[in-house]
Parts: structure tokens; C-alpha cells; sequence
């Protein structure tokens, strides 16, 4: 893409963060991004719940309060598919009304294969932006969901797991990230950057905040928090294509300890769907965070490792 110079644009697709952040007063920037993929679960409701909660997902990781939403839908034509494109859509309304997101449009196109998400708009104060770029050495590295969703739902696809195991993965995939949010901006500055995991993967994720911010982070495997059966598939064999690729692309940036088997390894790669946001904080934070996590999103956050002074994108595994 053409890069941009306008001081109207605070955050641009330059720094790989999770949205465009666009200001338009002193105090007021507008916060957009767009997400939509296939489904990852049999049933449409939940799907339509989870694309919502993914899409919105971004807007929190900057910070910013969801204001409207327009869907996108690229769906099958046949009778009996669009019964299920309802079922979607009821989905994604209702997450949208628990976020008191407005979805106001929207555009639908024929397509073999289904397809669900939305455009997200939201605004923030220009001086309160959680971006990726702020990391600093020392600070701590807080996840505020496990990980695993991209394992469990290609074992779900490969009948391994019965939709009833996917229940815990399901719950974590539909919950807003608005509560972790709020708790990060009652933090203030002490956050010093915020992204959300996703198809990257925490590793891939960790890696752009590195990047934007030119330090370097050391990753405690044994304090990544997991879903239940994720590590069994992962030692299985049970892993997406896109996992595989993160994986590659992380032997690039990533030192692995000797200690850290290959199924962790594999799992901090997992392209997750919906997931935490990972926050670097000032290490006096932590216990205060982890109150406002749990007073604001009713879960916890887990403290998985340290920012370094570098080297610059490059990530240790412990
Ligand atoms: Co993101
Ligand atoms: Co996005
Ligand atoms: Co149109």
C-alpha cells in the first residue's frame, strides 16, 4: 500500500496495528477496522457471536469505544444455508447490542462459501490510544485470555471434539474484550502497549508490538495459559495451515529454550480467532491490573513474560 503522510493520521497500517486511527478534533480520532472469515464452528449463532466479538476486538485493543458496525456477509445461495445466515446474523446483533454497538448497513455478496464479520468504527481520545509501539524494557507482558482456539476448532473440523468440547473455547472466543479494555485505560499510562492475539498468533502478535516499539521480549512458556485439550491435539498433529506458517515464520525472530516441547511451541504459534489482549504494563501494575481485569472483564489476566532491551523483534522462549 502507498505510504501515508497526513497528521490526520495517528496510527496507519505502517506500524501493523489493529486499527486505523484517524483524528478529527483535538480531542476526538475515529477508530476503524474491518475482519471476516469462514466458520469455525458447527453451530451459525455462535459463529455469528464470535465474529462479532472478534471484529470488535480490534477497536478495544486501541482503546477505543465501539460507536457502529456495518456487517459483511458473502453466503451461499441455497434456501436452506440462508436459514443458517440468520442464525448468523442474530449471532453478531446480539454481541453487538452487549458491546451497545449499533450495526447500521452492511453488504451481502454470492459466494460458495460462508463468510461472516463486520465493519467496526469507534473513537478515542487522541492522548488515550493503546497502540503497539509504546513497549518498554522491563515492563510486563499480560494475556487476558489462553490460548489455542485455531487447535481445538481444527480438531472440532476433523471430528475429534464434539461441539460440547468446544464449549470453553467457544465462551472465551464470545467474550468482548470491552472489560480488559476499560480495566487498561484505568491504568493509564502504566499501559505502556496493547494489541490483540489473533490470526498471528501470541508469538506473531508480540512480535509487531516488538517491532513498533525496537525492543525484544523474553516469553515464559510454562505461564501461558492454555485450553483445555489444546496441548494433546497440538502433540497430535492436530494444527491449522495457518499455525504451520506462523510457526515458520516465528523460527525466524523466535530462540527457542531446550526445554519448551515442540506442541508449546506449536500453540504459541496457534492463529487464534477472538483472543486476549496482550498488554505490556509497568511492572508495578500488575497486581492493580489484575484487580481491574477482574472487577471489569470478570477474568484474570496472566503475567507470560518480559520486555528486554532487544534484541530489537526478537523474542526468547523460555
Ligand atoms: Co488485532
Ligand atoms: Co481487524
Ligand atoms: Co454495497
Amino acid at each position: 500500500m502507498p505510504a501515508i503522510n497526513d497528521p490526520r493520521v495517528l496510527v496507519d497500517a505502517a506500524t501493523q496495528d489493529d486499527a486505523a486511527v484517524f483524528q478529527v478534533a483535538p480531542d476526538r480520532a475515529l477508530v476503524a477496522t474491518v475482519d471476516f472469515f469462514s466458520p469455525i464452528v458447527d453451530d451459525a449463532y455462535a459463529f455469528g457471536r464470535i465474529a462479532a466479538a472478534n471484529a470488535l476486538s480490534d477497536l478495544y485493543a486501541m482503546g477505543a469505544r465501539p460507536l457502529f458496525a456495518l456487517n459483511l456477509v458473502a453466503w451461499p445461495r441455497a434456501p436452506e444455508l440462508l436459514a443458517l445466515l440468520g442464525e448468523t446474523l442474530r449471532g453478531g446483533a446480539d454481541v453487538a447490542r452487549e458491546a451497545g454497538v449499533l450495526i447500521l448497513g452492511g453488504h451481502s455478496i454470492d459466494d460458495p462459501e460462508p463468510k461472516y464479520g463486520m465493519v467496526a468504527v469507534g473513537e478515542a481520545h487522541p492522548d488515550h490510544l493503546l497502540t503497539n509501539r509504546g513497549a518498554k524494557p522491563g515492563d510486563l507482558i499480560v494475556l487476558t485470555k489462553p490460548i489455542g482456539t485455531g487447535i481445538l476448532a481444527t480438531g472440532l473440523k476433523r471430528d475429534l471434539l464434539t461441539e460440547a468440547d468446544m464449549a470453553e473455547a467457544v465462551g472465551w472466543m464470545t467474550m468482548l474484550n470491552a472489560g480488559a479494555m476499560e480495566a487498561a485505560l484505568e491504568l493509564g499510562g502504566a499501559v505502556h502497549a496493547c494489541t490483540d492475539v489473533t490470526g498471528f498468533g501470541l508469538i506473531g502478535h508480540l512480535r509487531n508490538v516488538l517491532d513498533a516499539s525496537g525492543v525484544g521480549a523474553r516469553l515464559d512458556a510454562g505461564k501461558v495459559p492454555l485450553l483445555a485439550r489444546a496441548h494433546e491435539l497440538a502433540s497430535g498433529g492436530v494444527i491449522p495451515g495457518g499455525t504451520n506458517r506462523n510457526r515458520e515464520a516465528a523460527n525466524g525472530y523466535t530462540t527457542w529454550g531446550a526445554g519448551v516441547d515442540d506442541a508449546t511451541r506449536t500453540l504459541l504459534c496457534d492463529a487464534q480467532t477472538s483472543g486476549g489482549l496482550l498488554l505490556c504494563i509497568d511492572p508495578e501494575s500488575e497486581v492493580r491490573l489484575d484487580r481491574e481485569l477482574a472487577a471489569r472483564s470478570g477474568a484474570g489476566g496472566w503475567t507470560v513474560g518480559v520486555v528486554t532491551g532487544g534484541p530489537a523483534g526478537v523474542v526468547e522462549v523460555t
